[in-house]
């Protein structure tokens, strides 16, 4: 068998089509124009390129968006008062500080200043309790973009037996949450494995659907997976200028019955869901 390819380059043009037109419409009868805020501290190649693409993608669905670029040897205290002004900022809907961080700055200390309501990355522990909950303001961006990808693959989440590998707070623990959730592409049983698991290999075979969010490459391979899986790979790893995922791609697709690409699955999803978030975002400022 080879795997079905689930293909997230043209699920997410799909949404952000269907967004483009949400966004006129809200434009139309508010005269709003959702604007995300992205703040980018420090040089990191892949963060770079990671706000680029944001920033591209909200100018084509007639999103505005601002990029905050802010050099290495900010302080904390300034990236604060940054944060502070874009919370305060009728005009911002959305903010979003890209990660990682310099070491220098305390992170968890930046994300809680993000005031819940624009928290369109859902790493605020106000919108973090309220999803874990079943009542979400926000979805977070990635966990959000593996579950339309689950919906659209047609694979049964109900019932099944999803392992997780990883509990990173950006996509393992939140992911496996809103897939135990009562809910459409949820109620699944969900085990969590992380570098401290035993047993790794057989929890791993005994899945229906694995996602792969552990950040080494190619490291899920065919012998470690049931016939028929559905594997979402999460994993962007950068080997000799080659991006590869955490599942060895060629193998893993003679044994599973779906699997996302690397480049192309996940990482349009992400962006798309942000560009979600943000238009519920405006949605939130106008009704208050
Ligand atoms: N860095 C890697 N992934 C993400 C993400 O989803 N949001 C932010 N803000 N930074 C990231």
């Amino acid at each position: 068998m080879t795997a079905r390819l689930i293909d997230g380059k043209a699920i997410a043009a799909r949404i952000r089509e269907q967004l483009a037109g949400e966004v006129a419409e809200f434009h139309q009868s508010t005269q709003i124009v959702p604007k995300l805020a992205a703040v980018l501290v420090g040089a990191d190649p892949a963060s770079q390129v990671y706000v680029r693409n944001k920033e591209q993608a909200c100018a084509k669905i007639g999103m505005a968006s601002d990029v905050h670029r802010l050099p290495e040897s900010t302080t904390q205290a300034e990236l604060l008062d940054l944060v502070g002004q874009l919370n305060a900022d009728p005009l911002v809907h959305g903010i979003l500080v890209q990660l990682p961080l310099p070491k220098h700055i305390h992170e968890t200390t930046i994300l809680d200043s993000v005031t819940p309501l624009k928290d369109v990355d859902c790493f605020h522990p106000e919108n973090v309790g309220l999803m874990v909950q079943g009542r979400p303001r926000f979805l977070p961006c990635t966990p959000h973009g593996v579950q339309v990808l689950l919906a659209e693959s047609g694979a049964e989440v109900d019932g099944a037996h999803v392992v997780v590998l990883g509990r990173s707070e950006i996509v393992g623990k939140p992911v496996a949450m809103m897939l135990v959730q009562k809910g459409e592409t949820a109620n699944a049983t969900v085990t969590i494995c992380h570098s401290r698991t035993k047993n790794l290999a057989e929890i791993v075979r005994s899945a229906d659907i694995l996602i792969a969010a552990i950040g080494k490459a190619e490291f899920v391979t065919p012998d470690m997976l049931k016939p028929g899986v559905v594997v979402i790979d999460v994993g962007i790893n950068r080997v000799n200028d080659r991006l590869v995922g955490d599942v060895q791609f060629e193998g893993v697709r003679e044994i599973a019955s779906a699997i996302t690409p690397v480049p192309g699955g996940v990482g349009p999803m992400t962006i798309a869901m942000l560009l979600k978030n943000t238009l519920t975002a405006a949605r939130i400022a106008a009704a208050n």
